[in-house]
């Protein structure tokens, strides 16, 4: 499985490490110029770090990288946190770099895409923004995770989160709890 890894600025870092720790397969990394900032407030790592986890790392302004062509043939897209910003430009058609333009291929290939979301609240701009891209088939899943499985650590709520997009892009995980009723 061939899956493109976007990380943008919203808060919500440990997400995208904990992901790039645990996806299986081939993996295309773009981070945005913000989620750099983000990813150094958050984290102990940096970008140069996290491009070690990937096959491939490009710019977030590389446009003429293989990714942004609909013939590169990856499976899967995950942007992970999901800005604001970003949300409003993928529901909008904009592909100004090379994440909102991944997702843009993504749409108009029918491939699996994921976002990430990390706002509260919402506002109506991003829930307008999320039912539309939701109808078009794009998964949309919070930065929200369950309680049930009471966390010790909060990276315990991260690998809440990560375990349902590895869910998500079919891949097995033993990340993170799961309900086994009550
Ligand atoms: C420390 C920090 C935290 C931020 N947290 C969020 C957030 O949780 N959600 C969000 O949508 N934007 C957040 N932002 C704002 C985005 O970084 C900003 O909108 C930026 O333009 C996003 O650009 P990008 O989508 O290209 O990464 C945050 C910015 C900083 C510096």
């Amino acid at each position: 499985m061939r899956t493109v890894v976007g990380i943008t600025g919203a808060s919500g870092a440990p997400y995208a490490v904990t992901l790039l720790r645990h996806l299986q397969g081939e993996i295309d990394l773009v981070v945005s110029k913000d989620a750099r900032k983000v990813i150094a407030l958050e984290t102990d790592t940096t970008a140069e770090a996290l491009a070690k986890l990937a096959t491939n790392a490009y710019a977030p302004d590389d446009v003429g990288a293989e990714i942004a062509s609909g013939s590169a043939r990856y499976d899967a897209a995950v942007i992970v946190p999901c800005s604001g910003n970003t949300l409003a430009k993928v529901a909008t058609g904009l592909a100004d770099n090379l994440i909102t333009r991944v997702a843009a291929v993504c749409l108009k290939e029918r491939r699996e895409l994921i976002l990430v979301p990390r706002e509260t609240p919402l506002g109506t701009v991003a829930l307008d923004h999320m039912a539309a891209l939701s109808r078009l088939g794009v998964t949309i899943l919070p930065a929200s995770p369950g309680f049930y499985g009471k966390a010790e650590t909060p990276q315990d709520l991260v690998d809440f989160v990560v375990a349902r997009i590895l869910d998500r892009l079919g891949q097995p995980s033993d990340l993170g709890a799961r309900w086994r009723g009550l």
